[in-house]
């Protein structure tokens, strides 16, 4: 296995009830918006940024215009342990946001979101530059990893359906490295083979 810097946990069914209520009970807000049409290979086709981004400036609607969900989220993120609620954004069904960093917010990163169909949650590992797509669960999927401003983890969201994305941000309690990747397995070196050459290995 290689080494994971996205992480993806069991969400604990305390914060599942508290999410479904919250979303629930605002389903007018975020239930139907339109389609951005963005397929997934378009996705695969966005440029590489050159320059650090630290956010995508996506036009997406956030849950935060209603101060009932700010507070609420606010709460939340004092019941956790974390120190800010950073997001709350509704995805459009066939669209993405663009590749960035948040490296503006150093410290762990947790995203809890939902959705009902097909999304990718895509990023960068920052030492090998090897590209990771961690597919979202249906319904909610809780997501963390490591924002550091020196070694960033790029990412990049593609989603097929609406997708709800609730975003905060903790101190990391000790430094903690990133981890080179775990030498390769057997499997993975034959596939890394392969995508080199797949007509070789026809
Ligand atoms: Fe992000």
């Amino acid at each position: 296995m290689l080494s994971r810097l996205v992480q993806t946990h069991p969400i604990e069914p305390r914060d599942e009830q508290f999410f479904c209520a919250l979303v629930r009970e605002r389903e007018l807000f975020w239930a139907n918006p339109k389609s951005l049409g963005l397929s997934k290979t378009d996705f695969d086709q966005q440029p590489f940024p050159q320059e650090d981004r630290t956010v995508a400036g996506a036009n997406f609607r956030s849950l935060s215009e209603l101060p009932s969900v700010c507070s609420a989220l606010k709460k939340f993120a004092e019941d956790k342990g974390f120190h800010s609620n950073r997001s709350a954004m509704v995805y459009n069904p066939m669209s993405f946001m663009r590749w960035h960093t948040n490296s503006n917010a150093p410290g762990r990163r947790h995203y809890f979101t939902f959705t009902k169909g097909k999304a990718i949650f895509r990023w960068r590992h920052p030492v090998t530059g090897k590209i990771f797509d961690e597919i979202d669960r249906c319904g909610w999927t809780y997501r963390t990893f490591i924002i550091s401003p020196t070694q960033p983890v790029w990412h990049t969201i593609w989603t097929e359906k609406v997708r709800l994305s609730f975003g905060f941000n903790s101190s990391v309690a000790a430094p903690m490295p990133i981890p080179e990747p775990a030498p390769l397995t057997a499997d993975e070196l034959r596939r890394a083979a392969y995508e080199a050459d797949p007509i070789f290995f026809k």
